[in-house]
């Protein structure tokens, strides 16, 4: 008998984009299927983990086994998520989180008016995973970046901006809305690429290397 490697840990991920109000009938959001951080929820959840997933809006269906909270806006997602921390071994930010929401987002639509298009102000909105990665006693962290130039030192510099132990690298160009992904992981003790591979096969690396990262106090 083999014990499944994340028997009874406690995962919690975020996938998906999330949308920004302008007015009731405009968001504002970033490109994002959500293929990705279902395919970990997935995989997490064949691993042996208790998987919850918080999302944004896609348009997938919810892996077997898996509890689902919906969110919209990247506050709405924070709050989730803070919600979750602490009862979480694992965080896996995988999101496309909008780094930006519109600071006054209008009650009403806002009508056309000739030659006179509105202008937005914007205000930044929070970092989730570097709040969760700076919990006291939190859990292990994991985050994502798609980038569309300079991997290597963008997912570096992300990895230690954040201060968290696991970084996963991908080209936006390579990986948005497609089935397949080149991941490559980053750890203080540099980068490993994984081979071209669909999103499941993927995960399911990732998730076997996050299992064998995990710290002895966050196993179960
Ligand atoms: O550079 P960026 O902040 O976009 O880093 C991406 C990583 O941070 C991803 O893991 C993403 O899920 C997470 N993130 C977050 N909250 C934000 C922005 C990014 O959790 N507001």
């Amino acid at each position: 008998f083999q014990p499944k490697p994340l028997q009874g840990v406690r995962v919690l991920i975020t996938a998906g984009p999330t949308a920004e109000p302008i007015d009731p009938v405009r968001v504002l959001t970033n490109v994002s299927s959500g293929k990705m951080g279902y395919a970990i929820a997935r995989a997490a959840r064949e691993a042996g983990a208790d998987v919850t997933l918080v999302s944004g809006p896609t348009a997938l269906a919810t892996p077997r086994g898996v509890l689902r909270i919906d969110a919209h806006s990247a506050r709405d997602m924070m709050s989730a998520v803070m919600g979750e921390t602490p009862r979480a071994d694992v965080f896996i930010a995988v999101a496309a989180v909008a780094d930006w929401r519109v600071a006054e987002a209008s009650a009403q639509k806002i009508k056309k008016t000739a030659g006179e298009p509105p202008t937005l102000s914007f205000v930044q909105n929070p970092d989730i995973l570097a709040t969760v990665a700076a919990l006291p006693g939190g859990p292990y962290c994991v985050g994502f970046a798609a980038e569309t130039e300079h991997l290597d030192q963008h997912a570096t510099e992300k990895r230690q901006r954040k201060g968290i132990p696991l970084l996963v690298g991908n080209l936006a160009q390579d990986a948005l809305g497609a089935d397949d992904t080149t991941l490559i992981l980053y750890d203080d003790q540099g980068r490993h690429p994984l081979p071209r591979q669909s999103k499941l096969a993927a995960a399911r690396e990732l998730i076997a290397q996050v299992a064998r990262r995990l710290p002895a106090g966050r196993v179960p």
